[in-house]
């Protein structure tokens, strides 16, 4: 096992008095690719919100290398090094391309590295952030997020609704980023794609993990999966 990138430890989470996260507990290596996988409105998004700040923790605890950061707001969690790409692919709709990039600057990051990941932003520059396919607006959302230079990143169905071609190159950058050596978490509905990316696989039902498991073993054990995701894995 890689030293430790993010642990949960029994993490009991929600909105304003729901409790969503029931004692959720992870840890994910330094340098690994895990997927997130669960039928819709289990908490696989209240999950990643959580790691960054951005619900009500009631208990538990959740370090980043090694340190304690559940009672920092989101911003100094940024800082320590936790990108998140959310669901809603949060972009400035009025600023340009460019200007959505340079608003993400920080640590001696630079634009030209985000150019040189997605050129199609480089020929899209001083187009509004209105003006973009779904497609740019989420190379553009993930680029303004490794602006702040994530050591992980957390990545919520970044491919939902997005043209098959689109999908293929998304993974591909996000190969690119694991070899560059970003922890990376990337919550999928699709099973396939996930098993095909991560490492590691992890199920959540209800606010917990219920199935943790290699790739490599979901792969040759394909009923286990399914048997978790239900009627996920129907459509
Ligand atoms: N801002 C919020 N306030 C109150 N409840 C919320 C809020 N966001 C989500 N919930 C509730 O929390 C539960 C888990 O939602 P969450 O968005 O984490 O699920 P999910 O696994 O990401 O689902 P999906 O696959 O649809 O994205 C759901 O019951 C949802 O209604
Ligand atoms: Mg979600």
């Amino acid at each position: 096992m890689p030293e430790t990138m993010l642990e949960m430890d029994s993490v009991v989470a929600g909105y304003g008095d729901t409790h969503i996260l029931h004692h959720l507990s992870l840890k994910i290596g330094k340098g690994e690719r895990v997927a997130i996988v669960g039928r819709n409105g289990v908490g696989k998004t209240t999950t990643l919100a959580t790691v960054m700040g951005l619900t009500r923790q009631h208990s538990g605890a959740i370090r980043l290398k090694g340190e304690l950061i559940d009672r920092l707001p989101p911003y100094k969690r940024s800082r320590l090094g936790i990108g998140l790409v959310p669901q809603t692919r949060d972009i400035f709709p009025s600023l340009s391309v460019e200007e959505n990039l340079v608003a993400g600057v920080r640590n001696g990051s630079s634009i030209d590295e985000a150019y040189d990941l997605f050129p199609r932003l480089k020929e899209r520059r001083r187009n509004g952030g209105r003006q973009l396919s779904g497609g740019e607006q989420q190379m553009l959302a993930i680029a303004r997020t490794l602006m702040g230079k994530p050591d992980i990143v957390l990545l919520d169905e970044p491919l939902e609704g997005l043209a098959p071609v689109i999908c293929e190159m998304l993974v591909e950058v996000f190969h690119e980023l694991s070899r560059r050596g970003h922890t990376i978490i990337l919550v999928e509905q699709h099973t396939a794609l996930a098993l095909e990316f991560a490492d590691r696989i992890l199920v959540v039902e209800q606010g917990a993990i219920v199935l943790e498991a290699s790739a490599g073993e979901l792969k040759a054990n394909r009923a286990m999966l399914d048997r978790h995701l239900g009627i996920a894995v129907a459509h």
